[in-house]
């Protein structure tokens, strides 16, 4: 490839290949560099940083590097650890830097890829993004042919933005669905389905929830929960195929999975334990085999699909909506096996439950750690988060005490399952978060805002609400954000009037090392 006589452009590993093929020297750092780094150019000519001038932000994630550049090849560039950040031979078009400039923590990453593309490949801006729409519907017409589309719809912003398309694309006519109410769902959520996409005539609400629940009674397993939801769906929908005769070669599924959905449960080899997700259960699977499914958005991210929902003119409190994970509020109730103290650490107090991380492309189930540091926005609480998962055996994630009615030291877990009980609580923690960070508007300013049901407490209250708002761009990464201290206080004040609830805890975890949701 590099002796095509076209431009190259290679990253991370890229720029070790490079080095290593065209003569140059790759070695094992002394250190790794993870995360955030400083790049400072020397200022000799360069393609690559064309139009920026001065240390830039970037992200980096490697130890070994490139030691020697190849012969002919300049450095331009450096971060502390690394002292060939960027190297480059604009004679033979082929430039390799060590940093990742396709993630959104390196500032000048989109100044990078455009640098080397427009500049150095030539390539014009002529992709019209507003001609995705049309694009799309022609897909969706070739993929229907004449028969018509029907959907599983969940009210949230992927499967609305996918149906709509497909009522664009076929008219009204050849394009139903159907909401599965499942009793897993936050308060008005079937409501809200019923005002926006029901009110069209186009959609039928299903009520499943006794079914739901009763299959989920008593389970505290957090991969099993997955399991049975995706099972119960699995039922519902094989119910529904039949009443409406969806196999008889008049229709096909629509789905509104999107491309972090296919990565994150089908991209690799470890894809049965990254995400058990039922866009891609079995039966599912047999549908799109046999070509009788179209998924008009499994190209896209999040915030495209939100671009294109906002072109196809939908309402803004539709779009805006934060995802919701369609195991819904079961994976966000934790339970326990046995009652269990908490154990003292250094850092903290180990809280004996089975929370989810990912390390790499595998998910893990681990204990968190609890400390007693109130979480306020000036301290920047959630970046040393990061380095007591690394010094902490054993945990993926770091919660901080907001309010709890007694001290950590009475604090313990409870065994408990998924019960209706719970979930009505959980339900209602949700609400009351919900309702406050919607009238004060910091739900607008966070990706999303999971809140999650722990069965830690003390005396007669035993559960805790952890708090867990990120900032993200499409799910794959995300930011612990911390919250005004007035409105944590104002949050945790009203969690602690239901009687149940004994502590409001805040996550302050990244992803990784965190996953967004707990299970
Ligand atoms: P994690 O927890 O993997 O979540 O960091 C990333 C994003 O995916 C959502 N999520 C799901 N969505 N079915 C869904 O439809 C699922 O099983 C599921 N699990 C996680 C999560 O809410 C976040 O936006």
């Amino acid at each position: 490839m590099l002796k095509l006589g076209k431009p190259v452009f290679g990253i991370c590993y890229g720029e070790q290949l490079i080095a290593h093929l065209m003569g140059g020297t790759v070695t094992p750092g002394d250190r790794g560099e993870f995360g955030l780094a400083t790049l400072y150019p020397n200022g000799s000519p360069s393609a690559i940083l064309a139009g920026i001038t001065g240390p830039q932000q970037v992200w980096m994630s490697h130890r070994d590097l490139v030691s020697a550049a190849p012969p002919g090849f300049t450095v331009t560039a450096s971060t502390s650890t690394c002292a060939t950040a960027i190297i480059e031979d604009p004679e033979q078009a082929i430039f390799g830097v060590q940093f990742h400039p396709e993630v959104v923590h390196t500032r000048p990453g989109t100044q990078v890829l455009t640098n080397f593309v427009r500049t150095v490949c030539g390539c014009q801006n002529d992709w019209d993004p507003s001609q995705r729409i049309e694009q799309i519907k022609e897909q969706i017409r070739q993929r229907a042919g004449d028969r018509r589309v029907f959907f599983f719809v969940s009210g949230g912003v992927d499967s609305t933005v996918a149906f709509s398309l497909c009522l664009e694309a076929l008219g009204s006519e050849r394009v139903r669905g159907v909401y599965v109410d499942t009793g897993l769902m936050r308060s008005g959520e079937t409501e809200f389905v019923q005002e926006t996409l029901a009110s069209l005539g186009v959609v039928k609400v299903e009520y499943c929830a006794e079914e739901f629940l009763s299959a989920l009674e008593h389970v505290r397993e957090p991969e099993v929960k997955r399991h049975i939801i995706g099972e119960q769906f699995v039922t519902v929908q094989n119910r529904v195929i039949e009443q409406w005769g969806l196999l008889s070669g008049k229709w096909i599924l629509g789905q509104g999975t999107i491309y972090p959905d296919t990565i994150e449960s089908g991209g690799t080899a470890k894809a049965a334990t990254i995400k058990t997700h039922h866009n891609r259960v079995p039966g599912i699977q047999k549908l799109i085999d046999a070509g009788m499914i179209v998924e008009p958005l499994a190209d896209y991210y999040k915030d495209e699909v939100r671009a294109i929902g906002r072109e196809l003119g939908l309402a803004s409190s539709l779009l805006e909506r934060h995802p919701f994970p369609g195991p819904g509020l079961a994976i966000r109730c934790l339970c326990a096996d046995s009652d269990h103290a908490l154990a003292r650490v250094s850092d903290g107090y180990l809280v004996p439950i089975r929370s989810v991380g990912v390390q790499g492309d595998s998910r893990s189930y681990a204990p968190v750690l609890a400390i007693d540091t109130f979480p306020s926005a000036t301290t920047r609480l959630q970046d040393e988060a990061t380095e007591l998962v690394n010094r902490t055996a054993g945990i993926n994630r770091v919660i901080a005490r907001v309010a709890t009615r007694e001290g950590l030291e009475h604090q313990k877990v409870f065994a408990s399952a998924l019960t209706h009980g719970r979930i009505d609580l959980l339900r209602t923690a949700d609400e009351i978060v919900r309702t406050i960070t919607h009238d004060s508007g910091f739900d607008r300013q966070v990706w999303q805002f999971p809140v999650i049901l722990v069965p830690l407490g003390s005396g007669e209250a035993r559960e805790s609400v952890v708090l867990r708002p990120i900032q993200s761009t499409d799910g794959m990464t995300a930011d612990a954000v911390v919250m005004p201290d007035d409105l944590l206080h104002r949050i945790s004040a009203q969690l602690l009037t239901v009687p149940d609830i004994a502590g409001v805890y805040y996550d302050l975890t990244h992803k990784p090392p965190g996953t967004i949701e707990w299970e």
